[in-house]
């Protein structure tokens, strides 16, 4: 969940560029995002993240039944970059992102935003409506090009904070040997391996995943005895935002307008001069 990347890491992404989301969310989907490619001081924008999966897609719960997905998504601005306030907020985007919950990563960190667990179903598309911020304002931004990541997640995590596992893994064989029983209790089931040396191992399985081997069968140490019920997974996507100064595209323009005005000029008056060389020509 977004709030154990909170409580656990004061920052989110990893000296590696990794989202830390990705420590527990161990399979791999694909996560993009819609930004401006440059946007001008102090004002709102959306920053789109698209979360896709097949939604008829159903994934093993806690208790061992099957649900649906719920997405999540994370959001790293640069500084200075903020959340939206509601009274800035365009109404039509307003509609678009509906009761979207958003949550500042810190205090220290308004500028990295969190939203989720939402259904999935509704959620393919997170809307984060931003507020660039203004340099004239606030003297610790200046214009240029900044990084911004982004990371989003559908379907349950393989990995809990005290480090156990999930029961949305593959659970495999500690030791190769022959399965010599499977006790399919109340709550899980118990596969018991006889290793050559006599030796007999019991593993665990939660409810979920579904059994792939039967008694008898001969396994190899880390050989899989269920199927991998995961069919959710986390994706990150880095890019850039510009923070760019109207002046400066108000001296682009100018220049491109005096350079044009000298092109024409300059055309000009090699017409005036192509005129008085006819001219003499004919005298
Ligand atoms: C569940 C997103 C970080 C472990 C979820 C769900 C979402 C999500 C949307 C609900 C999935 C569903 O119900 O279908 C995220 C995002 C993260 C993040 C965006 C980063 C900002 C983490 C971290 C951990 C973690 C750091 C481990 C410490 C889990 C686990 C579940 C889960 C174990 C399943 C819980 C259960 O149903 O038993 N996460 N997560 N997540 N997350 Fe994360």
């Amino acid at each position: 969940y977004p709030f154990w990347a909170q409580e656990n890491y004061e920052v989110p992404r990893e000296a590696t560029g990794k989202l830390v989301c990705a420590n527990c969310h161990l399979g791999k989907k694909k996560t993009e995002v819609e930004l401006p490619q440059a946007v001008l001081p102090d004002t709102v924008f959306e920053a789109v993240v698209k979360v896709p999966y097949d939604l008829d897609s159903q994934q093993v719960l806690g208790d061992g039944s099957k649900g649906g997905l719920n997405v999540g998504a994370l959001l790293m601005l640069p500084d200075g970059f903020t959340l939206a306030p509601d009274d800035r907020i365009p109404e039509e985007m307003k509609e678009e992102i509906g009761g979207t919950f958003y949550t500042p990563y810190s205090a220290d960190h308004p500028n990295w935003l969190l939203v989720g667990p939402v259904p999935g179903e509704q959620y393919q598309e997170i809307i984060f409506p931003v507020l660039s911020p203004d340099p004239a304002t606030d003297k610790s931004v200046i214009f240029g090009k900044y990084q911004v990541h982004v990371g989003g997640n559908r379907g349950r995590g393989q990995v809990y904070p005290t480090g156990q596992a999930t029961n949305n893994v593959v659970y495999t064989a500690s030791k190769g040997g022959i399965i010599t029983d499977i006790d399919k209790g109340d709550y899980g089931t118990e596969v018991t391996i006889k290793t050559a040396d006599g030796v007999t191992v019991t593993e665990s399985l939660q409810p979920g995943p579904e059994l792939i081997v039967s008694k008898g069968d001969a396994v190899e140490a880390g050989a899989a005895l269920t199927n991998d019920p995961n069919v959710g997974g986390f994706g990150q996507h880095d890019t850039e935002i510009v923070l760019q100064s109207p002046n400066r595209i108000k001296g682009l323009l100018a220049f491109l307008a005096a350079a044009s005005l000298t092109q024409i000029m300059l055309v000009l008056k090699k017409k005036q001069v192509e005129t008085v060389q006819a001219a003499n020509m004919t005298f």
